[in-house]
């Protein structure tokens, strides 16, 4: 790895222009030339597109910001930008394909009259360093995930002929060193990273290994991230972490705070009216956790908690800290608390010797839980993962024809929770327009969409919802009454 570099030419940090930029979910950024201040310095562009879970649109936001105040402005295509970033993935095999078949498509605006910088960072970057380099010579930077606020100064100090790998940082430094997010007038759900990492090592993941160990964001600096966001009229917030439920944060007076205190303390904050976090682990649904869905009404009943497996010795191999019986313990608990708790989950199949009674024994779990919605996923080989050695592969068709079987289980049920809701007058907070003019769409608290035809000055409102349709994967509606904003 080479060393540190230069930073950025001075003054970068003295003014702000973040406000100017507008954002949407999928990162497709717009520039307000009213709010737009001058800059310093001669303004370049910045084209980027994000892969992978939300912690990665968290970071490209974060960012986005650092870029702007250092003078970029974000455009739509890449033909049209300086510097051309891939924030990347690296869960799946398919996942780190994707990010080299790209750049093997823009490597012709290297070309351009532009003379394109081309990024690599996020996890693909973390995991495979100096071997992007190799494989693909015409990128210009790989940066690790946790070096978000260094990419400025390393773009102003990149070497002419060769490309440059940086994978140092720390969460707690990015956090503290880029600005927040902007949001949108029509930002009514937003994430809040409070942890990052995971200290599990589960057999087959890499996240370990791309993102480092376990790190949780002070309480008083989450309180005061969620106060901002709902002073600006945001109205649902999602926590998100690797292994959120595992949060032990640092707070004034007292030693630590865990993951059911914290959400004490976000729910009570004023305008917030509703919660919800995601990924949870079946180990950490601990008394705190419980007294928290039993008591704030704010918390959405609606909890997605990656079971894997449902057969021991499989959850054994993949060093899950919990047994078939202790995930269904864990289930029963949260339904105690909150008789209509709803699911979902993630599974793996074809994990090395999963063996046809294994897989039975995975639909037969997926049976008992009645899942609102899941995700399933084939085993995937991931290079540094223990389970890369594991012996037995299971052959591709039968990771298919299994895949096959459990989306199946996992399609009717989402169906029958669908179903359910035909008839019911259900709480639905709108977040955006829909899809069809006159149309807008919100989520039940047990996050299924919902459209229904209202003026769009009803977004960020909560709505009783008459519903009416229900689709393969949302339900159609007519709104009764407002509940309060
Ligand atoms: N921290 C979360 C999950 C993060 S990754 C948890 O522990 O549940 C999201 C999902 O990707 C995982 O739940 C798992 O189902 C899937 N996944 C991770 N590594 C995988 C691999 N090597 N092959 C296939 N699926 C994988
Ligand atoms: Fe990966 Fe397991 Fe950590 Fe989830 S708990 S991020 S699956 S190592
Ligand atoms: Fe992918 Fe990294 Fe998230 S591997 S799922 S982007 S933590």
């Amino acid at each position: 790895m080479l060393s540190v570099l230069a930073p950025f030419p001075n003054a970068s940090r003295s003014f702000s222009c973040s406000s100017a930029v507008k954002q949407s979910s999928d990162l497709e950024v717009e520039v307000d030339p009213l709010r737009a201040r001058p800059y310093a310095f001669a303004m370049k562009s910045v084209w980027l597109k994000n892969f992978g879970c939300q912690m990665n649109a968290y970071d490209a936001a974060r960012l986005i910001g650092v870029l702007q105040e250092c003078g970029y402005h974000v455009v739509k295509t890449p033909k049209e930008a300086h510097v051309i970033i891939l924030n990347t993935c690296h869960i799946r095999r398919k996942a780190t394909e994707k990010v080299f078949s790209d750049l093997g498509r823009l490597r012709v605006f290297k070309e351009g009259p532009l003379a394109s910088k081309i990024v690599v960072m996020g996890c693909v970057a973390q995991a495979l360093g100096e071997e992007i380099l190799r494989r693909a010579p015409w990128v210009d930077l790989v940066v690790g995930p946790q070096a978000v606020h260094k990419i400025p100064s390393l773009l102003a100090a990149l070497p002419q002929a060769t490309g440059y790998v940086f994978l140092d940082g720390s969460a707690a430094e990015k956090f503290q060193k880029s600005p927040l997010p902007t949001l949108t007038a029509t930002n009514v759900t937003v994430f809040l990273p409070i942890q990052e990492g995971c200290d599990n090592c589960c057999t087959y993941c890499v996240v370990p290994h791309t993102r480092g160990r376990e790190f949780s964001r002070p309480v008083s600096v989450i309180i005061e991230e969620a106060r901002s966001l709902l002073q600006q009229g945001v109205k649902e917030i999602t926590l998100i972490g690797q292994n959120v439920n595992a949060y032990r944060g640092e707070e004034q007076g007292h030693s630590s705070c865990d993951f059911g205190a914290l959400l004490f303390q976000i729910a009570n904050l004023p305008g917030l009216l509703r919660l919800r976090y995601t990924t949870s682990h079946p180990q950490h649904i601990n008394d705190s956790l419980l007294h928290a869905h039993a008591t704030l009404p704010q918390l959405m009943p609606f909890v997605h908690l990656p079971a894997q497996s449902g057969s021991d010795r499989i959850l054994k191999a993949m060093h899950r800290p919990y047994t078939r019986a202790g995930y269904l313990d864990a289930i029963d608990k949260l339904r105690s608390v909150r008789s209509d708790m709803a699911f979902s989950s993630d599974f793996i199949v074809g994990f090395p010797g999963e063996t046809e009674q294994d897989f039975l024994q995975t639909l037969s779990l997926v049976e008992s839980v009645a899942y609102a919605q899941a995700y399933a996923f084939k085993y995937s080989s991931r290079a540094r993962t223990p389970a890369a050695s594991f012996p037995d592969p299971v052959p591709e068709p039968v990771k298919e024809e299994r895949l096959a079987r459990l989306l199946d289980a996992l399609r009717a049920q989402q169906c029958a929770f669908n179903q359910q809701s035909l008839e019911q007058v259900v709480p639905v907070l709108f977040e955006k327009p829909g899809r069809y003019e006159g149309e807008i769409v919100g989520r039940t608290p047990y996050f299924q969409p919902v459209s229904v035809c209202a003026s769009q000055d009803r977004i960020g409102h909560r709505l009783l919802v008459h519903i009416t349709k229900v689709l393969p994967h949302s339900l159609k509606g007519v709104v009764e009454e407002p509940i309060g904003s």
